[in-house]
């Protein structure tokens, strides 16, 4: 009995060690079942590494990607964009009006979206908005395509949604800006970019009138919105 005694004590005690983890009170000591203790966390919408996920689903005939669903407002967000990728797009996107058209911007969100365009667009298109950025730098610069003088006639007969379009999907060597710049700001930046392009601007006007795609589709209607 005596002996049960100091046996129970002594499995007892090394218990108590391994399961509390001795002197460290952090440690949790042994897992028994690390599955449950680190369990596969699926964040809906998220990305989701779990590898072959989305291939076995779609071999399920399931199609879904985890993105969201063409034309989802974000919580937060004021306007959607119904226009898909891709040429057909962007031609439809040629007649889509800018949801500022006729509304007056703000002089801070103005100001907001020269802030944005300084920081994602300069780099290519240039602070001047000549398409002389340090990227391309008259050609001698790294970037290997020459970003659009966006002051030019071609780039002024651009409707709004045309150029929306071109920040959201990218368009030729630019690349999609649309996880950069939220929808809003991007209504900005074009407004920005309109009220550079009323003329202040001497380099313009050496583009010939009627220069190469600037008879293209869209003309604007919203380009006074400055
Ligand atoms: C890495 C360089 C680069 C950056 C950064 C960049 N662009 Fe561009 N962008 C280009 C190039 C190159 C073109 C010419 C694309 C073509 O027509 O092949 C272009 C074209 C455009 C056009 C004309 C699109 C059309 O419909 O023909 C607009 C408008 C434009 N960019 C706006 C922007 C704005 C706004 C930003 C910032 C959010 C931006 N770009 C950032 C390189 C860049």
């Amino acid at each position: 009995m005596k002996k049960l005694a100091i046996v129970t004590a002594v499995v007892a005690s090394v218990l108590s060690l391994i399961g509390c983890g001795g002197a460290h009170g952090d440690n949790p000591g042994q897992a028994y079942m690390p599955d449950m203790y680190y369990s596969r966390a699926y964040e809906a919408y998220g990305y989701n590494n779990v590898a072959g996920e989305y291939d076995s689903l779609r071999s399920r005939n399931i199609l879904y990607n985890g993105m969201p669903v063409i034309g989802t407002v974000a919580r937060g967000e004021s306007f959607t964009f119904p226009i898909p990728e891709g040429d057909s797009g962007y031609a439809r996107a040629a007649s889509y009006p800018s949801p500022l058209a006729g509304m007056n911007i703000t002089p801070a969100q103005m100001k907001e979206g020269e802030r944005i365009y300084l920081i994602n667009c300069a780099i290519c298109h240039g602070s001047a908005l000549d398409g002389n950025g340090p990227l391309w730098k008259g050609g001698e610069g790294p970037f290997t395509s020459a970003p659009r003088n966006l002051k030019d006639d071609y780039t002024k007969a651009l409707s709004d949604g045309q150029m929306y379009h071109a920040i959201t999907y990218g368009k030729g060597q630019m690349g999609s800006y649309g996880s950069q710049v939220k929808p809003e700001q991007r209504w900005w930046i074009i407004n920005y970019i309109r009220s550079k392009q009323g003329g202040t601007g001497a380099d313009t006007t050496a583009a010939a009138a009627g220069a190469a795609g600037g008879a293209a589709s869209g003309t604007d209607t919203t380009k006074a919105s400055n």
